[in-house]
């Protein structure tokens, strides 16, 4: 008999950046990250198995997904059905919350919510690793979202050790700052593949990472949020350099962008915490103490729409009906 789950799962914000891949069948990362998954812009998706369907039907936000993004769905479920021994097609209903062209409409979110959702539908009942790694191979940065409040991806060497899991950091905030709604120039997937094939910089990106990555550990674990900020805003900009140097040239920011890293320094001049990161697109997020946020808020509040996140819960099970 058919199953139907229903799950939900929020974006993250890498604090250490993963950009490239050892693997591109596999998705095995070419270094750790480290995010924090958001308590917001939730995506919803439900999944019903359904043995009398042809194929399986992708609707994003009311309406049937366009090819690529079926085309991907209908790959993942493939997995899914391999894993759970099934063949029964499934229908997908996906919505999710975030503001259109704001970046944050992630495939984070929705490849966490898919994995959890789809992976009860057809009957699987993964522990989180499993879980986590699953969602990995829909988009590597979905493997985070599986995780509440802040997320270690191990690069691992195989399919098997390459997952996220919790690790402990104090409390923080991120202002986003929308600079601008347009569509990104190139998808990461496509820019990942560009700055690994042409970037004179990448070996030593590759290189220097998982070093960042222990600091970062260390700082998290210790409280230290002056090491976290600088970490993060420096991986940040060690990550745009690696792109910025690609042939045909990349560049993700925008003039807006980089006045956001400059008003996250200004403030920090004045005695505020304030730390700008960006991911493959124009838009920031300052990292900041719970206490400072506000103050954040207001100063970057000219240059784009500000939107101020903390810690989330990682993918949840809505409900779910079990043959
Ligand atoms: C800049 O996870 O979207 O946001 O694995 O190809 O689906 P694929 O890429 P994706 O890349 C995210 C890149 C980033 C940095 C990060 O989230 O760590």
């Amino acid at each position: 008999a058919p199953g139907t789950a229903t799950a939900r799962a929020q974006p993250n914000i890498a604090l250490v950046k993963y950009w490239g891949k050892r693997d591109e069948d596999l998705i095995l990362p070419v270094a750790g990250s480290l995010s924090m998954t958001l308590d917001a812009f939730p995506t919803t998706t439900r999944v019903s198995v359904d043995p009398a369907l042809d194929e399986d039907s992708f609707e994003l936000n009311g309406a049937p997904a366009p090819a690529a993004a079926r085309a991907r769905t209908v790959r993942f479920l493939e997995r899914v059905r391999e894993l759970a021994g099934a063949s029964a097609r499934a229908r997908v209903v996906s919505a999710n919350e975030a503001p259109t062209g704001a970046g944050l409409a992630s495939s984070a979110a929705g490849f966490a919510a898919l994995a959890l959702a789809a992976s009860r539908a057809y009957g699987l009942d993964l522990d989180a690793p499993a879980l986590s790694r699953l969602a990995r191979r829909g988009s590597g940065s979905a493997c985070r979202s599986i995780v509440d409040r802040y997320a270690l991806w191990h690069a691992g060497t195989d399919d098997a050790s390459s997952f996220a899991e919790a690790v402990p950091a104090p409390d923080m905030r991120l202002v986003i700052v929308t600079v601008d709604g347009s569509e990104k120039a190139v998808s990461s997937r496509e820019g990942m593949r560009r700055t690994a094939a042409t970037s004179p910089f990448y070996p030593a990106w590759a290189a220097t990472t998982e070093q960042t990555l222990e600091e970062m550990v260390t700082a998290c674990a210790a409280g230290d949020f002056e090491a976290i900020g600088q970490l993060t805003e420096s991986h940040a900009l060690r990550m745009h350099a690696v792109i910025n140097a690609s042939m045909p040239p990349v560049r993700y920011l925008a003039p807006a962008s980089v006045a956001v890293f400059d008003a996250a320094a200004s403030l920090r001049a004045a005695g505020v915490s304030a730390w700008a990161t960006a991911d493959a697109g124009p838009n920031v997020c300052v990292l900041t103490r719970p206490d400072d946020a506000a103050e954040v808020a207001a100063a970057v509040a000219p240059l784009g729409a500000v939107r101020t996140v903390g810690p989330g819960s990682g993918a949840r099970l809505v409900d779910s009906a079990q043959p």
